[in-house]
């Protein structure tokens, strides 16, 4: 018996450390970073620390940040305070599930509402062209700025919220601007008193934002916890909240909402489910969208449509009859016709097609849609009519992002994911279908997101570093006309290509 009772000793004092290591990481995170995080890791003047919040940061990654902090920022360096036993753990630690589901419902959205109204004007404080600003968003250290598009020139930068995710959304008279951040913050802008309007925030971690085309409703997809959340766009305050979820009861994360303009409606992603969410968004949605099957028809109803499995990433067609998916193992696209509410047609896609940057365009009379693909160097042209693949071109690398514009004969797009060749951006032909040019703005350097200006003759491009740049291109000649230093400029919206729902870019 006795050495069976030693060796169980032995077993219990070997599982002593970790258990009291356990105790210990939580009350060093109590201890030394709950004032800035939290206590419940939901975050507070410093970001929310939870697995789907951090992302693409990694466990090597936060230990680094704990350990090094950030540079001018709020973030302390703690390697010389605790141990790197401890800051391995307080990594994992930050990468465990919260304990408790964060409950985040209409009042505590409410409490974190701030308005701070600008003085009344009808006329922008600038002598821009309000209509040809782009905002910049620079997520390296989290400021936007509002940039004059004919002249390339800032005429504005303020600090954002902590990680802005999904584009910014714009009022059809361009006059304000919505932002999401990852921390389910909201932000209202007020882009001729160039000043923040209003601010709510609408969920723990938070996908993407819409805004109604009344211009009267922002919608909120969240992650955490599993709802769509629909607030005024005027004062930010709660108007609806959905729990997220297929007709069954299964919860599920909302990977992404979207505006379909011509149907007056909201269109939901569903991450867990396999559903489309489509929400009426004024009394006419089922008068002008064919197939919207709610009897009460009144705003926020809500239509189910069924799919064989759950769809990411939506690519929508003109005019909004069609919406591509993203199948989950990423290896095709599904069609899901709007008015009838089902999956009419499947195009092999493989290679994680990422069809929310896909772009559209005539060629010699037909509409074709082209995606990159996250996983291969490749491009794909799809037809529009009978959803066939029309090309499948090869990139310098697996790319992310792609834009045109009506009056530019070409489609821009990078190798963003390649390892050697992120810097590569390429331009090819929206007739042959040829890469027509290969260029390296700023060698070595991770370089993407292309955006034009209003009238299609310059292309912006992004140098996504800390130390990165916006290169102004002119679009025609692919001469460099202008490089201003940004903190890694994310992305760049342009005001009327966004309210006009330019083709040649996502919406
Ligand atoms: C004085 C406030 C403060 C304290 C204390 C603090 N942090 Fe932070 N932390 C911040 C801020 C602010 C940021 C965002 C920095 C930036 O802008 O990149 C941050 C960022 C981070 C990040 C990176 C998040 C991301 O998404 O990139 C991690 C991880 C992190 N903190 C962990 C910790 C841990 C663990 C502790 C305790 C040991 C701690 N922090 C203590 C303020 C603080």
């Amino acid at each position: 018996m006795k050495p069976l009772r030693n060796s169980l000793l032995l077993a219990l004092t070997l599982l002593a450390p970790a258990a009291s290591a356990q105790t210990d990481v939580r009350e060093l995170y109590q201890a030394k970073c709950a004032a800035c995080h939290g206590g419940d890791r939901f975050g507070a003047i410093g970001p929310a620390l939870l697995p789907d919040n951090l992302g693409r940061l990694g466990q090597a990654g936060a230990e680094k940040v704990i350990r090094e902090g950030r540079p001018a920022t709020q973030m302390p360096a703690f390697g010389a305070e605790i141990s790197e036993a401890d800051a391995k753990a307080l990594a994992a630690f930050v990468y465990s599930k919260p304990e408790k589901t964060p409950v985040w419902g209409a009042a505590e959205i409410m409490a974190t509402r701030v308005l701070t109204p600008a003085p009344a004007q009808d006329k922008p404080s600038y002598t821009a062209d309000p209509l040809n600003l782009f905002v910049v968003v620079e997520g390296g250290d989290h400021h936007v700025t509002i940039l004059d598009g004919d002249k390339f020139e800032p005429i504005h930068r303020f600090q954002s919220r902590f990680a802005l995710h999904g584009g910014p959304k714009f009022t059809a008279d361009g006059r304000y601007v919505f932002f999401g951040s990852r921390d389910g913050w909201i932000t209202k802008f007020d882009l001729y008193a160039l000043k923040v309007v209003a601010e709510a925030r609408a969920g723990v971690n938070t996908r993407n934002i819409a805004l109604s085309k009344d211009g009267r409703h922002v919608a909120v997809a969240n992650y955490l916890p599993n709802t769509l959340v629909v607030l005024s766009a005027n004062d930010l305050s709660v108007v609806k909240i959905f729990a997220a979820g297929d007709a069954r009861g299964q919860t599920s994360r909302v990977s992404a909402v979207y505006q379909a303009p011509d149907r007056h409606s909201f269109i939901a992603a569903l991450k867990d489910a396999p559903e489309i969410w489509e929400i009426a968004t004024s009394p006419e949605t089922p008068k002008v969208a064919p197939g919207f099957a709610s009897a009460d028809g009144g705003p926020f109803a809500l239509r189910r449509m069924s799919t064989s499995e759950p769809l990411d990433d939506f690519f929508f067609d003109p005019g909004y009859r069609h919406l591509i998916g993203a199948s989950r193992d990423g290896g095709r696209g599904v069609v899901v016709d709007l008015a009838s509410g089902r999956e009419t047609a499947t195009i092999p896609l493989p290679g994680m097609p990422h069809l929310g940057s896909g772009v559209s365009w005539l060629r010699e009379g037909r509409r074709v849609i082209a995606t990159p693909h996250l996983k291969e160097g490749k491009i794909s042209v799809i037809d529009a009519q009978d959803w066939s693949v029309v090309r499948v071109l090869d990139t310098g690398g697996p790319g992310f992002f792609m834009r045109t514009h009506e009056k530019t004969p070409f489609v821009w797009t990078d190798s963003f994911l390649s390892p050697k060749n992120k810097d590569l951006i390429q331009i090819v032909d929206k007739t042959s279908l040829e890469i027509v040019k290969t260029m390296k703005p700023a060698p070595g350097k991770t370089t993407g997101h292309v955006e034009f200006d209003r009238s299609g003759r310059h292309a912006l491009v992004s140098v996504w570093e800390m130390d990165g740049a916006l290169i102004v291109y002119d679009a025609t000649t692919f001469q460099e006309v202008k490089r201003l230093p940004m903190s890694k400029p994310v992305g760049k919206y342009n005001v009327f290509n966004k309210i006009n729902f330019s083709e040649g870019t996502s919406h």
